[in-house]
């Protein structure tokens, strides 16, 4: 960053300065040098170490070998008086930077103007002070001073003359300071203010674009009558050494009402154009209008650089000479003269001036031609080369991005996009050239002002996260592994009888199969320190959460190599979440599936063990399905994608993992989306390893309220079918973007599958689709998802369809999207009797979503031959 980005810096960040000092006294942070000498040093500023300034631009270097100490900006030699978190920050010039009162200002100042442009009309801030140590502090208030383009000089040349800027390949003064010898600027100081000659001519200038056009003054040509014929005859000339007059930005005009003017000339060969104009009575004539009544107009030729004015009259204006005695003949700027009616008999008409633009370039060759000789090439960094349209010889602009003088070495310099467009709304990126939206932590959304902006990521509602909680001492486990670390916590558990019963009888069998691959963590995953995670997530912090449930919570993590982790932390709980936590453990290392959650490692140094988890950047889909606060709906394309995803993880561990697996707690909150919204099943803690050869097992009935398969809570006997039960939930939740439960909907809604299953019995389907994503061309495909979403939720686990074959049905229905639809019935033909929504009357709602039943329903259970299983 050069200077003139610091300064850039420091300015825009004088309006935060604004802002923050009304908050905050001018002091350092804690633990940070507060003076330099006597000079105070409130943070944004900093000294000593770097966290103490805000960012680069403003560190300020402390030199102790001065007495007293001095301060400087950065690494600069600039020195600093004083720093006024009002936005006032003195320095000494000591760098020889031309310095002005405030009847003049240097190229810096000029450039430092430019950039604080956009500050004026944004912020109205009136910042600002820079002073030279050779003269008095003073301060300018932006408001006043606005200039367009950051029109540098060389250096060590005169940025202006009088109030002209001339910026480089132009020059005046020394002959260093100008491309060539035709952009030569001599500035007249006997003038007052002084005037700018092109060359050595006597051609005044007005001004010097560096879009390759420069604005001179000329005089207009006249041939004037009286009675006794003509009085007075200037025949206006003028011949341009090398830069032609621009063929489309001049007219030629000509005005009077007896009138032939002609502007001639040579362009190699001979020239000649022009235009005439009549008029009988003043009264033909009107004001503005410049079409042959008294004015007209013509363009002129391409290339020329010397021209020539001559008239004729037919009847030397004898008819006309009343109103108008004299005709006019000039080039002018397009658009910088406009008729008037007066003109045509204002005596001393004869001494105006008109501008005209002149096209200039640089040398005559192309850009192909110039660029092969690099030595002369006049396009500097950050730019590049045009061929302009009138003459030989090229033009250089800025790069996208860039602005500045691209024939000055440096002269392009970043756009700091940031502060002038202000696109974002979150963090705002400028990078050279260019500049992107981000949000910040805790939000999410693209970040762009006209995108999805970004929007506070809401923490998922009371999630749980199933958790173990060992009673072992901390140091102890600190080398152990994953497996040994979780055969310890199987030993902790034969304490109690009854649960150790429970254990084996819900897979602990499998689990001391576990326990002789001993490396399984290690294998898959990594052994993290505490140390590790805890820098992590910055000493858990509490902006890092993702999720906090009763159980436990869930942490953003950054790795020291970039890479984002989930790292769930248990609080202390009781043995159930110990069980949890070896499942979690069991079930995650048998899995491989790109829709399922990845468990990366595990810490075993803590108290309360900690597992780490592939990150899922865009959260749960509950939040995205259910958060108002989430702005944009979540399209169907979407939902049946996810949906899809789900199904297909969900049929992986049915079918193709070994052993089987059965989720039990398939719901929203558990289903994760990655950016790209790759649905990640999580949250295995309740799941189950099905012996292979048994096709049902008795548990404790486990899940979330809503999702519950109803057999599931009558028998005890758990199937896969209880997921598919579950999984019809979360369609029909796609399908209708209302919650699984909800104690704010009338008594027979609550329980959104029943609701659903009632809604198509009455042929009400239409009427619970979310309307937000229904739309002609995608009806049919809901009704389909619905059918199949309705026979997910049978009563009769038999009756329900696999997940292999929802999955594949899902599927078939993507594919056939664009195809016909054969028109889906959806009314009930059986009877089938609704069950009585089982949560009214045998379970206690805490306020959580998810539930355990009590140990009653468990006299029921066949029981599990632990030994037999295999
Ligand atoms: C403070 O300034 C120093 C020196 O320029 C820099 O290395 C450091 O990164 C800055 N601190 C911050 C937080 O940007
Ligand atoms: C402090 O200033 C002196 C005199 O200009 C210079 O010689 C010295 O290198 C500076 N010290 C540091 C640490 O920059
Ligand atoms: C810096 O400016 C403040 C506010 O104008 C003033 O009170 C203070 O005395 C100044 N300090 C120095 C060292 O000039
Ligand atoms: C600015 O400086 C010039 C030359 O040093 C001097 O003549 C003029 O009076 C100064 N103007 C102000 C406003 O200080
Ligand atoms: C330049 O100075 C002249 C004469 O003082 C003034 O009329 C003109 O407006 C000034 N131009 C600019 C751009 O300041
Ligand atoms: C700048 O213009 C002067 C006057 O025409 C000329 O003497 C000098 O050579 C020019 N400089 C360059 C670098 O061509
Ligand atoms: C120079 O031209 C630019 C662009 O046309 C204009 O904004 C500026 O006011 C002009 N300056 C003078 C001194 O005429
Ligand atoms: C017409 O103009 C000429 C030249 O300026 C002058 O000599 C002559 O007296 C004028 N005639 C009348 C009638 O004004
Ligand atoms: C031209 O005449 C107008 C009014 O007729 C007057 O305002 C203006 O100053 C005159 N200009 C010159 C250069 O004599
Ligand atoms: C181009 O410019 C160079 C140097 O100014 C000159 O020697 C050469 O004759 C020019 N070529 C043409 C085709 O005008
Ligand atoms: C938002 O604006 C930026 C810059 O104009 C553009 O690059 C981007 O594509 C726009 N995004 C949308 C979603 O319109």
């Amino acid at each position: 960053m050069g200077l003139l980005g610091i300064f850039k810096e420091l300015v825009l960040s004088a309006v935060k300065l604004t802002i923050i000092a009304t908050s905050v006294a001018a002091q350092a942070k804690p633990d940070c040098q507060s003076k330099c000498g006597n000079i105070n040093i409130p943070y944004p500023f900093g000294t000593g170490s770097p966290g103490c300034n805000i960012s680069r631009s403003f560190f300020i270097h402390c030199n102790t070998t001065f007495n007293p100490p001095k301060a400087f900006l950065t690494t600069s030699n600039i020195e600093v008086l004083n720093i006024s978190l009002d936005g006032y920050l003195r320095i000494v010039d000591s760098i020889g930077y031309d310095c002005y009162n405030s009847s003049g200002r240097s190229s810096y100042f000029d450039t430092w103007i430019t950039l604080s442009k956009f500050l004026i009309s944004h912020a109205k801030n009136k910042f600002t002070a820079i002073g030279c140590d050779t003269y008095a502090y003073f301060q300018v208030k932006l408001t006043i001073v606005a200039t367009s383009v950051a029109a540098q000089a060389k250096p060590g040349c005169h940025n202006n003359c009088g109030n002209i800027s001339i910026p480089y390949p132009f020059g005046t003064g020394s002959p260093g300071c100008n491309i060539s010898s035709s952009f030569f600027i001599r500035c007249d100081t006997t003038f007052n203010p002084p005037k700018a000659f092109l060359t050595t001519s006597n051609i005044e200038v007005l001004n010097i674009s560096l879009d390759g056009y420069l604005r001179i003054v000329a005089s207009i040509g006249y041939d004037c009558y009286n009675s006794s014929g003509r009085s007075s005859y200037f025949d206006m000339w003028i011949t341009l050494s090398k830069f032609p007059i621009s063929h489309t930005r001049n007219k030629f005009t000509a005005i009077g009402c007896d009138t032939y003017a002609y502007v001639q000339g040579s362009l190699g060969h001979n020239y000649s154009t022009g235009c005439l104009t009549f008029c009988n009575e003043i009264t033909d004539v009107i004001n503005g209008s410049c079409s042959g009544i008294g004015c007209c107009q013509t363009g002129i030729p391409k290339g020329v650089r010397s021209y020539h004015v001559t008239f004729y009259s037919s009847f030397n204006h004898s008819y006309v000479l009343g109103f108008n005695p004299c005709n006019y003949g000039f080039v002018v700027e397009d658009g910088a003269y406009s008729f008037f009616v007066s003109d045509l008999y204002t005596k001393n008409f004869t001494d105006r001036e008109f501008p005209i633009i002149l096209d200039w370039t640089i040398g005559n060759q192309t850009c192909t031609e110039a660029k092969m000789d690099p030595e002369n090439y006049a396009c500097k960094e950050n730019s590049y080369c045009i061929d302009p349209e009138n003459g030989p010889g090229y033009l250089c602009k800025c790069l996208d991005g860039f602005q500045g003088n691209p024939y000055l070495s440096h002269g392009c310099q970043d756009i700091n996009e940031c502060d002038t467009l202000k696109p974002c709304d979150g963090t705002c990126n400028n990078v050279p050239g260019s500049y992107s939206c981000s949000c910040p932590e805790g939000f999410e959304g693209d970040g762009w002002k006209n995108g999805t902006g970004c929007s506070p990521k809401v923490i998922p509602h009371r999630q749980s996260f199933p958790f173990l909680v060992v009673a072992l001492g901390v140091s102890l486990l600190s080398s152990l592994l994953c497996s040994s670390w979780v055969y310890l916590g199987l030993r902790q558990r034969k304490l109690t009888k009854l649960k150790q019963k429970n254990f084996q009888q819900n897979g602990g069998i499998l689990l001391r199969e576990q326990l002789s691959k001993l490396e399984e963590c290690s294998e898959t995953g990594k052994i993290f320190t505490a140390d590790e995670l805890r820098k992590a997530t910055n000493n858990y912090h509490e902006t890092r959460i993702l999720g906090k449930g009763g159980q436990g919570t869930v942490y953003k993590g950054i790795l020291p190599d970039g890479r984002r982790v989930a790292i769930k932390k248990s609080s202390i709980g009781d043995q159930s979440q110990v069980q949890q936590f070896i499942n979690e453990v069991i079930v995650l290392s048998q899995i491989n599936h790109r829709n399922v959650v990845k468990l990366l490692g595990c810490c075993l140094e803590t108290p309360v063990p900690l597992l780490v988890y592939e990150y899922a950047r865009n959260g749960t889909l509950f939040n995205h399905l259910h958060n108002a606060a989430l702005a944009s709906v979540m399209s169907w394309e979407t939902r049946l994608k996810i949906a899809i995803e789900t199904a297909e993880a969900l049929s992986y561990l049915h079918s193709a993992a070994s052993p089987p697996i059965i989720h039990r707690d398939v719901k929203l909150t558990n289903i994760l989306l990655d950016e790209t919204y790759n649905a990640k099943v999580s949250d295995f803690g309740a799941s189950r390893l099905v012996p292979t050869d048994k096709t049902q097992i008795t548990t404790l009935v486990q899940g979330t309220l809503g999702y519950l398969d109803p057999e599931y809570l009558h028998t005890s006997q758990l199937t896969e079918k209880s997921d598919v039960y579950s999984f019809g939930v979360v369609l029909i939740e796609l399908l209708t973007g209302l919650q699984a439960l909800s104690f704010e909907r009338p008594e027979k809604e609550r329980n959104l599958s029943m609701y659903f299953v009632s809604a198509i019995k009455e042929g009400l389907l239409l009427e619970i689709l979310d309307r937000r994503v229904v739309n002609e061309k995608n009806i049919e495909q809901l009704k389909e998802v619905a059918t199949l979403a309705r026979r997910c939720v049978r009563v009769k686990g038999e009756e329900r369809p696999t997940m292999k074959e929802v999955a594949s049905e899902l599927e078939g229905l993507l594919a056939m999207e664009k195809q016909l639809w054969g028109k889906g019935d959806l009314h009930e033909e059986e009877a089938e009797p609704l069950l009585d929504d089982p949560y009214k009357n045998s379970i206690r709602y805490d306020g959580s979503t998810s539930f355990s039943m009590g140990p009653d329903s468990i006299k029921n259970q066949v029981s599990f031959e632990v030994d037999g299983a295999r």
